[in-house]
């Protein structure tokens, strides 16, 4: 019986979506199963003898895309069976199924197939940060240098540059696929990573896209529009239903979650998990959570987009981009795209994006620590209106965060009382907080968002506040102080 599910016994489902309390007969059963190091967070739903299938039906999309099920019937066998193949006739991500035959009564387990099992399994993701995209030869640095060069040597499978690229830029893809439990390819911009992926929409394509998406992703959607590429419909990322709803029409769902400025948090799990028109792809622009936060692969996405000028790099002080993806023929294809656009990632920027990468997991640990603290202090302030920031209950979306991300992130935006010439004195009256664009940094930025060309529409009060990890009650006292000064601005 052992035998039977040896394929799931060393799998950890690290996204805790589809956890379910219910766990009773099912446990004895999976200890009888000799499944030893259970994972932690399956779906485990002891229905007993199911006599009510609709039951079962009902609670199917719960198991997000990527998963297998484990079941112990023969009657539900067949029913999932059905709606495997239901689900993969309209998605790129696959569900499977494994029959556990003569059980006696039924079990449903959900578990990371196979395919989606990655070497992180066996470690903490910020162990694989550090520790992976090394060379290994004996005599070999503990790290690849920025190695640069446009063409190579030739025989050999490595000739030039923007198609291969170098040791460093593989070692920088390896590190963040890897990540995510995928493969992913680096680019020179977050936004040459978008364009990349949108590029390869078949004209007339149907793009839904968030009501407030990165000014840049807006424009470059629109852009196509007026082409007559493609056709754009907006959605409030926290209307869950609309965006399962487009799934089943759409070839194009980007989200970009949690959202810049206004830091809307979208139901990921379920928005993944919905059934899809054939080909549609849902890709997740997961730049302000980071993959340590939030692996939409995992989830079900089909790609994962990262702007890793951000908190991947860290230092505000690279440009690049990064796509994930699970399915090789999506990854060929983008890796041919970006070959023919031009997108790869620089050697030095390789180089400085894994440098930066390595402390993530300390850097964003000590930002969204302090990022917690001063969203709950600002919310309290008599001089700020409006606090944005999953990590607040206040937060519309607070729910959504909480049922999947790893954390809330280091980044916020709120409104101070006045006018907007009182917000640019506030973002202009510090000594640590840098008033600059982009965000991500180990150093803390703010920015009056309604003077960036794209978002003048934002509220004129609001700061986007990127929180970094100076020491917590230097930057409250930054703030205070701004807040203070300029009262009466
Ligand atoms: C959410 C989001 N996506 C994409 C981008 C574009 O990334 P890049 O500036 O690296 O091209 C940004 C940049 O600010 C961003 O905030």
């Amino acid at each position: 019986m052992g035998a039977c599910i040896e394929p799931f016994d060393r799998c950890v489902d690290r996204t805790n979506a589809t956890t379910d309390p219910t766990a009773g007969q099912g446990e004895k059963l999976l200890d009888d199963l000799g499944v030893v190091s259970r994972p932690e967070s399956c779906v485990e739903i002891d229905y007993g003898n199911f006599s009510d299938t609709s039951e079962f039906l009902g609670e199917w999309p719960r198991v997000s895309c990527g998963k297998r099920v484990l079941l112990a019937s023969d009657e539900l066998y067949g029913l999932a069976a059905h709606e495997v193949d239901r689900w993969n006739q309209h998605s790129t991500s696959m569900r499977g199924t494994r029959h556990i035959p003569n059980i006696g009564r039924a079990v449903w387990a959900s578990w990371p197939a196979p395919h989606s099992v990655s070497p992180m399994d066996e470690m903490h993701p910020d162990t694989w940060l550090i520790s992976q995209g090394r060379p290994t030869e004996l005599g070999d640095p503990l790290n690849w240098p920025p190695l640069m060069a446009s063409n190579f040597r030739l025989p050999h499978d490595r000739y030039y540059n923007r198609t291969e690229g170098t040791e460093t830029q593989n070692a920088l893809e390896d590190l963040l696929g890897g990540l995510e439990s995928g493969r992913a390819l680096a680019f020179s911009s977050g936004m040459a990573a978008v364009a990349c992926l949108f590029h390869g929409l078949p004209v007339g394509s149907s793009v839904v896209i968030p009501d407030d998406p990165y000014h840049a992703v807006n424009g470059l959607a629109v852009e196509g529009e007026e082409q007559g590429r493609w056709t754009v419909r907006r959605l409030d990322l926290a209307d869950t239903q609309g965006w399962i709803d487009a799934a089943l029409e759409a070839d194009l769902l980007w989200v970009e979650t949690p959202a810049n400025p206004l830091m809307t948090v979208a139901d990921l799990p379920a928005i993944c998990a919905a059934p899809r028109k054939p080909g549609c792809l849902v890709a997740v622009d997961g730049t302000f959570a980071t993959p340590l936060l939030q692996r939409p692969l995992e989830l079900g996405a089909d790609v994962s987009m990262h702007s890793a000028t951000k908190f991947i790099g860290g230092h505000s002080d690279l440009m690049a981009g990064s796509l994930a993806v699970r399915d090789d023929a999506l990854y060929d294809e983008l890796w041919n795209r970006r070959v023919r656009t031009g997108g790869t990632i620089g050697g030095l920027e390789a180089f400085l994006t894994i440098r930066g990468a390595r402390t993530l997991g300390l850097r964003l640990e000590r930002a969204v620590a302090n990022a917690q603290v001063l969203a709950e202090r600002l919310a309290e302030h008599t001089e700020v209106t409006t606090v944005r920031y999953p990590g607040l209950a206040s937060h519309p979306t607070h729910a959504n965060a909480a049922s999947f991300m790893e954390g809330y992130g280091a980044m916020m935006s709120f409104d101070v009382t006045g006018t907007g010439e009182r917000a640019s004195a506030v973002v202009q009256h510090t000594s640590i907080i840098n008033n600059a664009t982009s965000l991500g940094g180990i150093e803390s930025t703010w920015e009056r968002r309604a003077l960036i060309a794209g978002q003048e529409s934002m509220p004129p009060t609001l700061i986007r506040f990127s929180v970094g990890c100076e020491y917590l009650e230097d930057l409250w006292r930054d703030i205070s102080d701004a807040l203070a000064s300029t009262a009466h601005a």
